[in-house]
């Protein structure tokens, strides 16, 4: 099946109420469990290149492997995804390299650290969504800036992150804010700023609504019931993660994550895209360190990436399986790129 426009994929969600994982890569181990998660559960999959991956792993890379991985799952539908596009440029040329979604996170200025005003906002996100739309690509945006309520401060992914404290009001979409912003800018799905942020440090207990403010989601759901929200920093960052770290060595301290409970409230109210990184990044360093510990006469990599790669991919089937889109792949009939370019108005 040929890569698809992320749009598909979250209409078909919206259509039939469950969410879909975007899960982040960086490298070929990375991509070959979520495929390998996908295909055991039959989901469709949203693939999540930042622009640290993209330079970690340069384009032609990500872009054969994710081609590779259409070739050798032809029944699954799956969307290449540029996460938090700073600047039109970034966005410009991950369509240039064959993503078929992009963000542009114009929450932020393009140093991805300082936050930006709504008119900025709105004039590089239009632009982009102009480009990507005549190119049959999607685009998510992203209103209110992402951080936590208990420090009001930002945690950066792969660099990207706003700098500074940040107030109550600009840590949380306004609703009606979000309702001028989309129709301003037509972009296919927002990213709201609920509370969570990126990264394993998110709560420091399990998080209550005060901090990890659901009723906004169905605030923003209620004010524009036909968008597509995006729930970012939503790795769970389980206990058994944690523990298996710690037990070889590892030395995380004691952190909570959003539980997967709030998500799936979360989809019962339009989340439709849910970002998931760190989880993967946990169960990784965890199975890496465990052979690292139990067998350091190993030096052979794929003894310690083999276990790393299965310890990803039960991570992604769990997910897949709890948002709901386990099952979905073959009821979604694939469009190209190409012929999706008439489909946004
Ligand atoms: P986590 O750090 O919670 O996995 O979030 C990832 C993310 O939102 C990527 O954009």
């Amino acid at each position: 099946m040929p890569l698809v426009p992320m749009r598909l994929l979250l209409d078909h969600a919206a259509e039939n109420n469950y969410g879909v994982a975007a899960l982040n890569v960086n490298n070929m181990e990375q991509i070959q469990a979520i495929m390998e998660a996908a295909q055991e559960t039959e989901s469709p999959v949203i693939v999540q290149a930042s622009r640290g991956a993209r330079k970690y792993s340069q384009d032609n890379y990500l872009r054969h492997l994710m081609l590779a991985a259409a070739e050798l799952y032809p029944s699954l539908p799956i969307v290449m995804h540029q996460d938090h596009g700073n600047s039109p440029a970034t966005c410009k040329s991950a369509i240039e390299n064959g993503f078929t979604s992009v963000m542009m996170d114009g929450s932020l200025g393009e140093d991805g650290k300082t936050p930006s005003d709504y008119a900025y906002n709105v004039k590089v996100t239009k632009e982009v969504t102009e480009a990507a739309h005549a190119q049959g690509v999607s685009v998510e945006g992203e209103l209110g800036c992402l951080g936590s309520l208990v420090t009001g401060e930002g945690e950066k992914e792969d660099g990207h992150g706003a700098e500074g404290k940040l107030t109550r009001d600009q840590l949380l979409t306004d609703p009606e804010e979000a309702a001028q912003f989309v129709e301003a800018t037509n972009v296919d799905a927002l990213a709201v700023a609920i509370g969570t942020s990126h990264g394993a440090y998110k709560f420091t207990s399990k998080p209550t609504g005060e901090v990890l403010a659901m009723d906004r989601i169905e605030a923003i759901h209620k004010r524009l019931p036909n968008c597509h929200l995006v729930m970012h920093g939503s790795s769970s960052v389980p206990q058994e993660l944690q523990d298996i770290i710690n037990k070889y060595g590892g030395k995380l301290r004691q952190t909570w994550g959003v539980p997967v409970e709030e998500i799936q409230r979360g989809i019962k109210h339009g989340v439709r895209k849910i970002n998931v990184d760190t989880d993967s990044r946990l169960a990784i360093t965890g199975a890496i360190r465990k052979v690292f510990a139990e067998s350091p006469e190993k030096f052979d990599p794929r003894d310690y990436l083999k276990p790393a790669r299965e310890a990803m991919k039960e991570v992604c089937k769990a997910r897949m399986i709890a948002f709901g889109q386990a099952g979905w792949a073959s009821k979604i009939k694939p469009v190209s790129i190409d012929k999706y370019k008439s489909y946004y108005k």
